[in-house]
């Protein structure tokens, strides 16, 4: 049975506490795919210390958060493969060999490397790991024989140099063994930061998955709203406004009485607001509390990790020794 299923494989690099835009715009999504699909989600930590080279401390809290977080949200480890990348020695193994059968100018011309070149300018990721980023992505992703993969936009090119290599693979050793993947586009919830801005932990404008009600309440309080809006009974434009944009993916069940009550100045942005807090809170706090609860009991997330991590590295060794058999260089 579970063989015929499609594979899906996604990834996230732990360089932060996970924010609510990382819950709308992957997490519940990654959550739905694992009731329809053999799914392996796995914590990026190699990509992570790529970058973060020089806080292995923080990339390693951060992992086990991001574990605490996965199982919080509904990530169900009878159903799935949650693991840790570092715990998988044969990603590298396989990124030893995508990195000999990948030309230089691939990873070089690679968008995203030149992006991050330019914009990021408080450390250096002039190293040699960064600049083959995709090609252990690839090999995340081949060693699984993934067929789909659920990513946001921004990671495409990394899925299409993913294919390429792949392609390469196959045809070099005249072989089929190795899977092409498509990339599975997330419909796309874009929640932004409480400022207005994209959700990021640079711009300090986060609400975090596990945010305490307190904080959560300060937060929803400081948003912009239309700035047009000055009495609650003036015209409002709830589509210009960071609440507005909350609403609608949090609020569909009266979402259109919210929209034509501020239209009309029949509510007032501060009850507005408490109608957002009071909505978030529901959807946070039984994430928090499980949370807390496997954070106070973190032998038993370590053994759900070991258990991830072993059936991750059976089907990651028996993978590799197809592609090397295919190399013959078995
Ligand atoms: N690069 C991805 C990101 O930043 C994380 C990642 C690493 C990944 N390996 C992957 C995602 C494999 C999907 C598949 O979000
Ligand atoms: Fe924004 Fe709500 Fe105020 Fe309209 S009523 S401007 S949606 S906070």
């Amino acid at each position: 049975m579970t063989d015929t299923k499609e594979i899906i494989l996604s990834g996230m690099r732990p360089t932060g506490a996970l924010h609510l835009g990382n819950y709308f715009g992957a997490l519940k999504n990654w959550v739905k795919l694992q009731d329809k699909y053999k799914c392996y989600y796995f914590i990026a930590d190699w990509h992570a210390l790529m970058s973060d080279y020089d806080e292995p401390a923080a990339v390693k809290k951060y992992s086990e958060d991001m574990l605490c977080v996965f199982l919080s949200v509904g990530l169900d480890p009878s159903k799935c493969v949650i693991f840790r990348q570092s715990d998988v020695l044969k990603h590298l193994e396989l990124f030893f060999i995508f990195s000999a059968i990948t030309p230089l100018s691939w990873l070089e011309r690679c968008p995203s490397y030149k992006e991050a070149l330019q914009n990021i300018e408080n450390k250096d990721i002039r190293n040699y790991a960064f600049l083959g980023y995709p090609a252990l992505q690839a090999a995340d992703i081949a060693i699984y024989l993934a067929d789909k993969v659920p990513v946001g936009k921004d990671q495409l090119p990394h899925l299409e140099l993913t294919r390429e290599i792949i392609r390469r693979f196959n045809h070099l050793y005249s072989t089929d063994v190795m899977v092409e993947p498509e990339a599975l586009l997330t419909q796309f919830q874009k929640l932004n930061g409480t400022d207005g801005r994209k959700m990021s932990k640079s711009y300090g404008n986060t609400i975090y998955i596990t945010e305490k009600k307190d904080e959560l309440t300060k937060k929803v309080k400081s948003m912009i709203t239309d700035p047009e809006r000055i009495h609650s009974t003036d015209i409002g434009h709830p589509e210009v406004c960071t609440v507005g944009g909350y609403h609608k993916i949090v609020s569909e069940d009266n979402l259109d009485e919210i929209i034509s009550k501020c239209r009309n100045g029949k509510i007032g942005c501060v009850q507005c607001k408490n109608m957002l807090i009071e909505k978030l809170e529901n959807i946070i706090s039984p994430i928090r509390e499980k949370y807390n609860y496997y954070k106070g009991n973190m032998a038993e997330v370590k053994k759900i990790l070991d258990k991830g991590n072993t059936s991750a590295r059976q089907t990651a060794g028996e993978n590799l020794n197809k592609f090397k058999e295919a190399m013959k260089y078995d």
